[in-house]
């Protein structure tokens, strides 16, 4: 492993360190308006939700090259609002344009073919096709660095959520699929999400596992087992009961004939997701 103290480290490799590594990250896609009138959109991937109840998001608003404040964050120290717009996969081109240092007098929505459709309860208007709008008040502003290579931490409160209804299932519940959101890698990178990159970790969080002091030497030290699969046996409640250890081995008595042999056997169960019998079959004595 390599080491990085950030005070010796070059500020632009840091950047590209923390923007590279930190990953992926969702993008707000940020609606602001200035007391003029001028309607405002840029992305901020340094963005996340802090609190659902209150519901509660943040994101991250660094001062330009030239020390100067962006315009979103002028804008909602001036009045205090912002529309905060989802970035799906289909409205990423239009995303990055909105990522450009247009001039402050310029009308971002106009600018990147964005339909501004008008806000339930704040002036800054959402992204019509955005699938999610969170409409937000700010909580506050932290600021971290100096002035002029600072960084400004806007928290704010959620009061009204407009979302397509196309993203949720029958159980009321959102379909990532179907949100389809971008996330921001390193550099020009992002991540599209598909079904075939989705993977679910069933790992209850109301009983308390084995853990990895419970185990056997023998399953802590497979070398035949994967990490993952050793931390799926040591999410299990409790040792497989002696008898159904029997009854196991004496099914898979021809396959699983020596230790090896028998966590070879105990990794395929697990893919499958048989893991009773893949636990039983592991804490068997050879
Ligand atoms: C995908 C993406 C993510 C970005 N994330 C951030 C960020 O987290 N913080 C930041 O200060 N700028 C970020 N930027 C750059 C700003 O969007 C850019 O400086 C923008 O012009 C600011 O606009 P404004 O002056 O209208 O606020 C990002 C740009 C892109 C394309």
């Amino acid at each position: 492993m390599k080491i990085i103290y950030p005070d010796s480290y070059p500020s632009r490799d840091l950047h590209q360190f923390m923007l590279g590594s930190v990953i992926p990250r969702p993008i707000a896609l940020v609606s602001t308006i200035s007391n003029k009138g001028i309607k405002n959109l840029a992305p901020f991937s340094y963005f996340n939700a802090i609190s659902s109840d209150p519901p509660i998001l943040g994101f991250s608003v660094s001062d330009r090259k030239d020390g100067s404040s962006k315009d979103t964050l002028a804008n909602i120290e001036e009045n205090g609002e912002c529309v905060i717009n989802l970035v799906s996969y289909d409205i990423s081109h239009q995303m990055t344009l909105a990522g450009v240092d247009f001039p402050p007098d310029t009308d971002e929505f106009v600018k990147c073919g964005f339909t501004p459709v008008p806000s339930s309860t704040v002036v800054p208007y959402g992204i019509k096709d955005a699938p999610v709008r969170f409409e937000c008040l700010k909580d506050r502003i932290i600021y971290f660095g100096e002035k002029g290579n600072k960084t400004a931490l806007i928290v704010c409160n959620v009061i009204c959520i407009h979302y397509d209804e196309v993203i949720m299932n029958d159980e009321n519940r959102i379909d990532p699929v179907a949100l389809d959101l971008i996330g921001r890698l390193g550099r020009t990178n992002y991540l599209k999400l598909t079904k075939d990159n989705i993977f679910s970790i069933a790992q209850s969080r109301s009983m308390i596992p084995l853990g990895y002091d419970n185990l056997p030497e023998s399953i802590v030290k497979s070398s035949i087992l994967t990490g993952n699969e050793i931390a799926i046996i040591a999410g299990i409640e409790k040792n497989p009961d002696p008898e159904f250890i029997k009854t196991t081995k004496e099914k898979y008595k021809l396959l699983a004939t020596d230790i090896n042999s028998a966590h070879k056997l105990a990794s395929e169960l697990i893919k499958s997701g048989n893991i009773e019998e893949a636990a039983a079959l592991l804490f068997f004595s050879f």
